[in-house]
């Protein structure tokens, strides 16, 4: 792993980097992306950047200066060799008093580049008794307050399954922890709409613009009794479901077949974009 930070490369990437009171550790208060690197070069960056820009806004930290943050990814990259890889920038709210107000310092930005283990064409997922909060001040933003996420991953784990699925307080689909939902019903390929509380993924949105899909906000269980399910998302790209709780699934359908045709197909095009 190669490690930036606030402009200069750790000469050890594992050394401590941040001060303990960094806002970020002491309450999470962070955002932070996760960028897919193909053979050297980051996929899609202009788009994740716009996303940390509206989650840096959504906490009302400081705005992102881009430019810096696209430097630290060159650093980060440079001389590494990553068939695949991952990027993780994480911009937080710096050193600040020991409680929920912030302090006055800069923020802290990390760049860090690591290699990445392909994720398998398939998987199984469970739906999880909590909730995401659609009207909460953090729905959509993607900050480093994502211990319930953690909590939640775990509860799938022990069911064997490797996502974990919330409802909103609606009780809708919302998304995984780390990914966007897409189901088959009577043919019609569906995802929940933004306004449902989940991150606006990346992988979504380019999958709705090269592939198509509905969007739409219904009752988890019509989700959980679809014909095919997939998870979407920057480390697994169009990834088909087996199971959904207890319930079997072809995977990958033959809609989820033909997603994942047009992902590789398109991929290429917002390489070093
Ligand atoms: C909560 C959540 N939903 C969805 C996604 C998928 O987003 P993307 O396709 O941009 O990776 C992520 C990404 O990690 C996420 O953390």
């Amino acid at each position: 792993m190669k490690v930036w930070v606030n402009g200069q490369i750790l000469p050890d990437p594992s050394a401590p980097a941040l001060a303990v009171n960094d806002h970020g550790v002491t309450v999470g208060d962070g955002v932070f992306e996760a960028i897919k690197v193909v053979d050297g070069q980051p996929f899609a960056l202009t788009r994740h950047l716009d996303r940390l820009a509206r989650s840096a806004a959504g906490l009302g930290l400081p705005p992102v200066d881009d430019a810096l943050v696209r430097s630290g990814v060159a650093a980060s990259l440079e001389g590494e060799d990553l068939p695949l890889g991952r990027i993780r920038i994480t911009y937080t709210g710096g050193p600040a008093p020991m409680g929920s107000g912030r302090g006055d310092e800069p923020p802290t930005i990390v760049v860090a580049a690591g290699v990445m283990a392909p994720f398998p064409e398939t998987t199984a997922i469970v739906t999880v008794p909590w909730l995401r909060n659609e009207r909460g001040a953090l729905a959509g933003l993607k900050t480093t307050s994502y211990a319930e996420n953690v909590v939640a991953l775990a509860y799938a784990e022990e069911r064997g399954a490797s996502e974990a699925v919330f409802a909103n307080l609606a009780g809708n689909l919302c998304e995984g922890t780390g990914s966007n939902v897409f189901y088959v019903v009577d043919g019609e390929l569906r995802t929940p709409t933004l306004e449902c509380g989940c991150l606006a993924g990346v992988t979504r949105a380019l999958l709705l613009d090269w592939f198509g899909g509905v969007e739409v906000d219904e009752p988890i269980e019509v989700a959980e009794q679809a014909d095919e399910v997939f998870l979407v998302s920057t480390t697994r790209d169009v990834q088909g479901v087996t199971r959904w709780n207890d319930r079997e699934l072809p995977a990958p359908g033959p809609v989820t077949a033909e997603a994942a045709a047009a992902w590789r197909k398109h991929e290429p095009e917002l390489l070093g974009v």
